[in-house]
């Protein structure tokens, strides 16, 4: 039996995990990508949404871009993860002669807002950035958690962080936007690095693409050189971990994931501030803990193989 394809929202700070969920987004026929929301994270807000215009461009996507938050809900914004997203954000992929194009008018949160409320119940946010835009948007109509589909975000860590000891960069960017979303009576479902850090595209696999799955393959492997490298240097891995694919992954591959019930909380003060916890318990948010990662980086690879005409 097949289902109407999803409505989905990508709220996201490309970023190369991120440009690899949008390939990964454009290959599905589950998914129908609605507007593309950006914030700040891997790099700067103008940087990301300038990347999220070069994204859409490439991989000739119809879609409105929506300009988000360009700081936390509280404070100054961190420095962008330049070893890891490269200066450009894109992992210094050469964008050659792109001018970007005005994004397209209205704030990111109000944006949201209106689509939910245009398709209710029916909407799908998956939020691969920080979540600086949905507590916003939250703050704006708080009613809004009772009209969206489910809420997919990449982000927290339960076994240790990428920023600090204790806390992964989308929540440690805006720990109080985190905070508020996951306070919110909405269905979430939480994809941390406990599950994504499995997900790795290998370096064998990335050079396939390149010859196998058109200019998508094309650009999954160019873009994403700069951030395997930096997965190499730090973690010692022969690959890059697809993150941001990991939360689209849930909503076409559920299969592929360990989840457990049970209520997230973020902690906001001192050293520990964007440590995400949580324990078991009826809640209506859930927590992918584990994940078939080579699985899910072959289910990756397929698709994009999948889609070179597009
Ligand atoms: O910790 C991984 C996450 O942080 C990913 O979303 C990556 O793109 C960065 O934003
Ligand atoms: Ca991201």
């Amino acid at each position: 039996m097949s289902h109407a394809p999803r409505l989905v929202i990508l709220d996201t700070d490309p970023g190369v995990d991120d440009a690899l969920a949008l390939l990964y987004l454009r290959a599905r026929p589950e998914l129908t990508l609605l507007a593309i929301t950006t914030v700040f994270g891997n790099a700067d807000v103008e940087t990301t949404t300038r990347n999220a215009l070069y994204l859409r461009q490439r991989l000739g996507l119809d879609v409105p871009v929506y300009r988000g938050a360009a700081a936390p809900l509280q404070g100054p914004r961190g420095p962008s993860p330049l070893h890891v997203h490269g200066e450009n954000g894109l992992g210094d992929l050469d964008l050659g002669d792109f001018i970007a194009p005005p994004v397209d008018p209205g704030a990111a949160h109000e944006r949201i807002l209106e689509a939910v409320r245009a398709h209710p119940g029916a909407v799908t946010l998956v939020a691969i950035g920080p979540l600086t835009n949905l507590a916003l948007a939250l703050r704006a109509a708080p009613d809004i958690a009772r009209q969206v589909a489910e809420v997919v975000i990449m982000g927290g860590a339960f076994g240790g962080g990428n920023v600090t000891p204790y806390a992964e960069a989308n929540i440690h960017n805006d720990p109080d936007a985190a905070a508020a979303v996951f306070a919110a009576d909405w269905p979430i479902t939480l994809v941390p690095l406990d599950a994504t850090m499995s997900c790795v595209l290998s370096n064998a696999a990335a050079a396939s693409l390149a010859h196998t799955a058109g200019d998508g393959g094309r650009l999954a492997h160019d873009v994403s050189r700069g951030y395997a490298a930096a997965y190499a240097e730090h973690e010692g891995l022969d690959g890059c971990v697809l993150h941001d694919v990991a939360a689209l992954a849930w909503l076409v591959r559920p299969d592929l994931f360990e989840a457990h019930e049970g209520p997230v909380t973020i902690t906001l003060d001192k050293e520990r501030r964007g440590q995400s916890l949580r324990t078991n318990a009826p809640s209506n948010v859930q927590t992918c803990l584990a994940a078939c990662g080579q699985t899910l980086a072959a289910h990756f690879v397929e698709s994009l193989q999948g889609s070179t005409s597009r």
